[in-house]
């Protein structure tokens, strides 16, 4: 979420400020840019050279210092932050944010800014509580400035209560929830998405089934970064143990014929369907109503192909978004190649299942996107998480390519 974001961090004085080290450590670990911009107080408790460190850019303490750059800049700061993220935040500088004071370079740079800015309060219980304090973030909160904590416990200061700057994690966390929000509103709100995903089993009597080694994880992962993108979505899932994401609707099956089914059904309101799950190919021609007998002797099953639902879909699409993917355990790309082609899906995720890292059960996947158009993006080893954010991306770049 936050990996190519730049991210203003203003330090104010209080003894949290220590904490701060971390919250930088972990933006950075995350992949964001991150720019500290310390109060003269904060100095006092951390030196801006353990910041500079923990950033490996300048850190700004005042406006009259030599300049780094050539511009303004604290304006030029301003300019290019994603958010803005003061902790911990004392009592002055709330004060100073609701009066428009700018004495300093951090009060300074936060006039200047028009992203979000986040404030985490740091302060004596006594001092949150007082009604200056109070009425303060409250302003704060009209003006849609929004305030991280403050956490409850011990205090430096001896008391006991609200008043605790909130654990770096939990600041992090408010954070990337803002980033995925945004995602949110660019990407795919009021697009209807389906998505197949687990392994069907096809019976052979009433305890007994031909199955497969995928979990779901993969297309539950989809169907995750689709509905955090606002999508609408549908999750039509062989049995799974994976827990639904929040917001997606689900629809459970077994075969792969009841999947055909219920994806057919959907199939003419849908904007984008995704192919995550391992359809079996074949079933038994019977399915026993009794549970079979051991005997000695050998036992031949018959077997019947299966629909392929995505074949189906790419005959049947008219403006609909088709994905599918391939597990492959040999020449992954030439038969991913030639499955698009026959298959009509306008991005194919090949994955070569025998590497370590990949495949069936692992959290993360190593795949290459397939482009109807010909291009194809080989991705690291990353979360499937992640593997379903890009492919939501790379969506919404197609599809705002072809409005434009
Ligand atoms: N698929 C499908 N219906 C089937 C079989 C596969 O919709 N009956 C979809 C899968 O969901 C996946 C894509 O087709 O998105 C490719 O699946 P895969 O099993 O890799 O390909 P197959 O066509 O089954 O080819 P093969 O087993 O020969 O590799």
């Amino acid at each position: 979420m936050l990996s190519g974001k730049t991210i203003l961090l203003g330090v104010t004085g209080g003894i949290a400020a220590y904490k701060s080290v971390e919250i930088v450590s972990r933006l950075r670990k995350q992949g964001a840019e991150v720019y500290v911009v310390m109060t003269k107080a904060a100095t006092e408790f951390v030196t801006p050279l353990t910041f500079r460190s923990m950033s490996a850019n300048p850190v700004y303490t005042s406006l009259f210092e030599e300049p780094k750059t050539w511009n303004i800049e604290h304006i030029s700061l301003a300019e290019q932050v994603d958010a803005s993220l003061i902790a911990p935040a004392t009592a002055n500088i709330l004060a100073k944010m609701v009066t428009g004071i700018s004495d300093d370079f951090l009060s300074t740079v936060l006039l200047a800014v028009r992203t979000p800015i986040f404030v985490a309060p740091a302060m004596n219980h006594a001092m949150y509580h007082h009604p200056a304090t109070q009425k303060n973030l409250e302003i704060l909160r009209e003006r849609d400035i929004r305030i991280i904590g403050p956490a409850q416990g011990f205090q430096a200061c001896g008391s006991e209560g609200d008043g605790r700057m909130s654990e770096p994690q939990d600041i992090i966390n408010v954070l990337e929830d803002y980033f995925s929000q945004s995602r949110q509103n660019r990407y795919m709100s009021g697009k209807k998405v389906l998505v197949t995903a687990g392994g069907t089993r096809e019976p052979i009597d009433p305890v007994r089934y031909i199955g497969n080694f995928s979990t779901g994880k993969m297309g539950y992962a989809v169907a995750q970064a689709f509905a955090e993108a606002g999508a609408q979505v549908t999750l039509v899932s062989a049995p799974s143990e994976i827990a639904v994401p929040s917001g997606v609707e689900v629809v459970s099956i077994s075969t792969a014929e009841e999947m055909y089914t219920e994806v057919l059904r959907r199939f003419p309101e849908q904007d984008i369907v995704i192919k995550a799950a391992a359809v079996a190919d074949y079933r038994p021609v019977v399915r026993e109503t009794q549970k079979m007998k051991k005997s000695n002797q050998s036992v031949r099953l018959e077997l019947v192909p299966n629909p392929d639902i995505l074949t189906t879909l790419g005959q049947k699409k008219q403006e609909q978004f088709l994905v599918g993917f391939a597990a492959e355990t040999q020449n992954p790309l030439d038969n991913g190649w030639e499955k698009m082609k026959r298959k009509k899906a306008d991005i194919l995720i090949v994955n070569d299942v025998t590497l370590p890292g990949a495949g069936f059960g692992t959290d993360t996947n190593i795949v290459t996107f397939l482009f109807a158009d010909g291009r194809r993006r080989d991705l690291p080893q990353m979360s499937k998480l992640e593997i379903a954010r890009q492919l939501v991306e790379e969506i919404a770049h197609l599809k705002s390519k072809t409005k434009e």
